[in-house]
């Protein structure tokens, strides 16, 4: 019996602690400073913002003629503190407004990559998922002014 006790106490120990290294581990990776997309992304997602939005949004987002930006303070308070899943579905249900739906969900996630990286989001090692659940999971917060 006392020999059983002294070899599950220090096990039990082990388990605990694994426990708690990955909580504190999990915490990190979902830091809001964290990077939500990677550079190659938005990269990608640039050429189809180019080809597809540009026309209408400009092609440094500051809006043509009629149609809004997608970049400056206005733009970004909107969003600020939602989840991505909101602008993404902006994204994807309703442009470009000239052919709502043609953006796959991975497109879509390209192209919120570029705009994220062109209003200063820095950029992280794991790419912005397309999927609804992670996306919302992942709150849209506005990078804080560099003093
Ligand atoms: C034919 C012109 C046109 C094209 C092309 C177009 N958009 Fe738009 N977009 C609009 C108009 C008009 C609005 C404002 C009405 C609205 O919010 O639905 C808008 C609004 C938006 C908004 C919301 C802006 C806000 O202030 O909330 C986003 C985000 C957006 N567009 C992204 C895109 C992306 C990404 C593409 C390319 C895949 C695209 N648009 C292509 C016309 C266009």
């Amino acid at each position: 019996m006392v020999l059983v006790k002294k070899i599950f106490i220090p096990c039990l120990g082990l388990i605990i602690a694994s426990l708690s290294y990955n909580a504190v581990c999990g915490q990190a990776a979902a830091a809001p400073d964290e990077g939500v997309y990677t550079a190659d992304q938005a990269l990608r997602g640039g050429t189809a913002y180019q080809k597809q939005c540009a026309s209408c949004h400009g092609s440094e987002l500051d809006g043509v003629g009629p149609y809004p930006p997608l970049s400056e303070s206005e733009f970004l308070s909107k969003y600020d503190g939602q989840p991505m899943l909101v602008l993404f579905d902006k994204i994807h249900t309703t442009m470009p407004a000239d052919h709502p739906g043609s953006l796959t969900r991975p497109e879509t996630a390209d192209i919120l990559s570029f705009i994220l990286s062109f209003n200063k989001f820095p950029a992280g090692k794991t790419e912005l998922p397309s999927d609804e659940e992670s996306l919302k999971k992942l709150q849209l917060q506005k990078p804080a002014p560099k003093s």
